[in-house]
């Protein structure tokens, strides 16, 4: 398994040698799909410490005939999310369907 360093990570942070960093998941008949994976940390944004991204899962979700979908995952009680400038241009609505 070899481990992918993001082509814009300008962090000196340690990188984890075990860590895949992307799947491609098929889901079943129903669209349903699992996976497991470690939980993510937030980040900074644009390089400014004080500007953090709230821990989230990047997906492309696809079905051969449709326009993906590109999206992102949430957590819930993550003290980031209110801060979190991307996830607060989203309705409640929408909040609550990005998030686990
Ligand atoms: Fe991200």
């Amino acid at each position: 398994m070899a481990s992918i360093i993001h082509p814009h990570d300008n962090s000196d942070a340690p990188v984890d040698e075990h860590f895949q960093s992307w799947a491609i998941i098929q889901s079943g008949k129903a669209g349903k799909f699992r996976f497991k994976t470690i939980m993510p940390g937030a980040y900074p944004y644009q390089a400014k410490l004080e500007d953090q991204r709230t821990p989230h899962i990047h997906m492309k979700i696809g079905k051969h005939g449709y326009e993906p979908v590109i999206t992102q995952m949430y957590f819930p009680d993550q003290a980031q999310n209110k801060t979190d400038g991307l996830l607060q241009r989203k309705t409640k609505e929408q909040q609550a369907m990005m998030t686990a």
